[in-house]
């Protein structure tokens, strides 16, 4: 009896100890050795090994074994339905050989019983949910008679489960874990570049492209309207090539006076005009071993394209005044928001200029091409602009569902703008439609167009003045009324008219 006590006792904690150990991490071989020590430890069972269901190879392999080599492991490989273990997985029940010596079935396999009379085999399944998913199983060496086989089988039972429940968590901590890389791995393939905001497809090209030429020295030029970016592409090109420690020059082709052109770029020696009293380096010179930056090249006069043409093709030039001939080493970004080829066909652009800069051409995709950029964009300014104004300015859903509306003619300039009049300005902490500028709020002009008549498109303006009147001051008709300079008889028949809820 006292024997019993002792016996059932080993087994409790036997029980506690495997559910510690697989409770203390995922790691899976690790835990299921330790479980099969533990039933070595406290049970007397030796050589205990966890088989799991390969579902790839149809095969039952172990997984963890105790009292086993590394080369006997490797032989514990069972065929569904072969051997005991095999079986015992197909049929889902126990099995018990009570003197392996006797035994036909017992394959044997991994070579570690040499002496196998006196040892009981005993193998359990280990399933969820009634599917099995592998086998357990253990040597009994027989020293105490008392123990029954009902007993050990019931016992290795019950580890048998809550290795099926361990066994089952860790498929679903692995595959979520393989999950996150491969949304990891999917994320680093989608480009980005530091504070340019675009997970449009059109973006997204433009941002493959930067990453693919930033390393060489391809000369690039950038298309795009007013406010798309062009000047933040090229400045992240050049921050992203070998050049970036050297300087990034930046010249407006169409904000110097065509006289002071050539000295700009090239610079001048002493005496070389009046007014200059000493030698000058040109931006071409200032920019050595770094990028240059032209802007808006499509104004550039067309008898200073040759000298450009020039550096191009040799990169030598010589400053005004002067015939010391400079040598440099310059990566060229063109940037432009004028269709270079009509000027080219209108004889105002050379042509032989357009090849040497459309070497790599990138098109940055006004606002309106990728609205699905706007909310991120909005998103991206208010942080910056709450920051540089030590504010907490968060916009309301309905907010942003205007502005993603609005014709951005001005692109991403006129949206970061905007933004920030916003935060500056706000009063309040959520931005709602009504604290809007209204030409926001009106039909985007091509809207209007697209109307059967003026008329139409007049009244849609009316009535979006006075929505944003109402707006503005509490929905109060006589004040709405005043600063519209209408009565409030007039405002009335208007709200009537439009058919304008006002509750
Ligand atoms: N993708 C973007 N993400 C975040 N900010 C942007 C993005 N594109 C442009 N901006 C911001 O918008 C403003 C306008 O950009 P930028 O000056 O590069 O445009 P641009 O094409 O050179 O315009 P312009 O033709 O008027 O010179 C800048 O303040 C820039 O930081
Ligand atoms: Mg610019």
């Amino acid at each position: 009896m006292a024997q019993s006590l002792v016996r059932e006792n080993r087994i409790l904690s036997a029980f506690l100890e495997v559910s510690r150990v697989l409770n203390s991490s995922f790691d899976l071989e690790k835990n299921l050795f330790r479980t099969m020590r533990i039933l070595g430890d406290f049970l007397e069972m030796e050589r205990g090994s966890v088989f799991l269901v390969d579902y790839n190879t149809r095969e039952l392999k172990i997984v963890a074994a105790h009292g086993l080599t590394k080369e006997q492991i490797e032989r514990g490989k069972y065929r569904i339905g072969e051997g005991i273990v095999g079986r015992v997985l197909e049929k889902g029940f126990p099995v018990v050989i009570p003197n392996v010596g006797e035994e036909p079935l017992f394959l044997n396999k991994t070579g570690s019983r040499i002496e196998k009379n006196g040892i009981s085999f005993l193998c359990v399944p280990i399933k969820f949910k009634g599917e099995p998913i592998g086998v357990l199983s253990a040597d009994r060496i027989f020293k105490d008679s008392a123990i029954t086989v009902d007993e050990d089988i019931r016992v290795l039972e019950i580890v048998a489960s809550i290795i099926a429940q361990y066994v089952i968590l860790w498929r679903h901590y692995r595959e979520s874990e393989q999950e996150r890389e491969n949304l990891k791995l999917e994320l680093r393939g989608r480009y980005s570049l530091p504070n340019i905001i675009g997970s449009s497809d059109k973006m997204q090209e433009v941002f493959e492209a930067v990453h693919r030429v930033a390393y060489s020295r391809a000369t690039v030029i950038l298309y795009g309207e007013s406010g798309t970016g062009k000047e933040l592409i090229a400045k992240s090109i050049h921050y992203m090539s070998p050049r970036a420690k050297w300087p990034f020059v930046k010249f407006n082709c169409a904000s110097i006076p065509e006289g002071l052109l050539e000295s700009e770029l090239f610079g001048h020696e002493k005496g070389a005009f009046t007014g200059a009293i000493t030698t000058r380096k040109g931006r071409f010179e200032l920019a050595n071993g770094g990028t240059i930056l032209l802007d808006e090249i499509g104004d550039l006069s067309i008898n200073l394209q040759p000298k450009i043409l020039r550096v191009l093709q040799e990169r030598e030039f010589e400053r005004v005044g002067g015939d010391k001939i400079i040598k440099v080493d310059v990566r060229l970004i063109a940037a432009t928001s004028r269709n270079l080829e009509e000027l080219v066909s209108k004889g105002k652009f050379r042509e032989d200029l357009y090849y040497r800069l459309n070497v790599v051409p990138i098109f940055l995709p006004p606002l309106r091409e990728r609205r699905e950029d706007i909310p991120l964009l909005i998103g991206h300014f208010i942080r910056r602009f709450n920051e540089e104004n030590k504010k907490n300015v968060s916009i309301s859903p309905e907010a942003i569902r205007v502005l993603i509306d609005y014709n951005w003619l001005g692109n991403i300039r006129e949206l970061e703008n905007t933004i920030e009049r916003l935060v500056v300005m706000s009063t309040r902490n959520t931005i709602k439609p009504s604290d809007l500028p209204i030409n926001l709020k009106l039909p985007a002009p091509k809207n209007i167009l697209q109307k059967e008549s003026l008329k139409t498109g007049i009244k849609e303006i009316e009535k979006s003045m006075i929505l944003d009147a109402l707006e503005k001051n509490g929905w109060v008709q006589a004040k709405a009324a005043r600063i519209l300079g209408l009565t409030p008889r007039q405002i009335g028949h208007k709200i009537k008219k439009y058919g304008i809820s006002v509750n």
